[in-house]
């Protein structure tokens, strides 16, 4: 039994998870995994070496043979800064067709588990509680409405000077919510003993301060 402490927060698309994830861990001192990372590096091999989604097969060989390196917020693969790269829409959109595939998901699991090291981990996907670490000390399920998940993202890309438009931007979410909800391996959804956090109305810190309050109850 590993007995390196994980906190696990799972959510949807633009719930801030990520961001979230990461201050908590600086705060705690500890090591983080965004593992949506791992299957946006799936995907963009994927587009690299022209493997179509539906390639179980070949998308499992991907998977297996992903060797990332993650260093100071940045991630190389095969010997390339790709931060920027997996961040494209595209290579998201993909991300999430292929996830959908239990093959790919099983190839992805001994990498994600690697992340757990002294003296801790906090990791954030969707199924972080419910798969990959059930173990999890503390199980967060970060939500927010879709509006501010929306109004988030936009700010987001503009303050990067790409222009956009909200009312795509809630179609964009809604699709991503319903394909990763109602897929049947590893689908998007609380664990039993997850504590659920609603974000839209709350800032950045109060909800990274809520997640601490909620560790140091333990
Ligand atoms: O930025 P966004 O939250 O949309 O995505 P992400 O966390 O970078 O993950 C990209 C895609 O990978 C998501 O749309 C999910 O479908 C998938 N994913 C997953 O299936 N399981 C995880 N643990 C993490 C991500």
């Amino acid at each position: 039994m590993n007995e390196v402490p994980v906190i696990a927060i799972d959510g949807p698309t633009a719930s801030g998870k990520g961001t979230v994830a990461q201050r908590v861990a600086a705060a705690l001192g500890w090591h983080y995994l965004d593992s949506g990372a791992l299957y946006r590096l799936v995907a963009l091999r994927a587009l690299q070496a022209g493997v179509a989604a539906d390639d179980v097969a070949a998308l499992t060989r991907l998977a297996r043979s992903l060797r990332p390196q993650f260093d100071a917020g940045r991630v190389c693969l095969d010997g390339r800064d790709v931060t920027d790269e997996i961040r494209r829409e595209d290579v998201g959109a993909l991300a999430s067709r292929i996830a959908v595939h239990p093959p790919l998901r099983a190839a992805l699991l001994d990498l994600q588990r690697g992340f757990r090291c002294p003296p801790g981990l906090v990791a954030d996907g969707r199924d972080m509680a419910t798969v990959v670490f059930p173990d999890a000390g503390l199980k967060v399920f970060l939500t927010a409405s879709v509006e501010a998940r929306a109004g988030r993202r936009h700010k987001q890309l503009s303050e990067k000077g790409f222009p956009s438009n909200i009312a795509i931007l809630l179609q964009d979410l809604r699709a991503r919510d319903e394909r990763d909800s109602s897929r049947s391996a590893a689908p998007l959804r609380p664990a039993k003993d997850a504590r659920q956090l609603d974000s839209s109305d709350l800032s950045i810190e109060q909800v990274v301060a809520q997640i601490l309050r909620w560790h140091g109850e333990r």
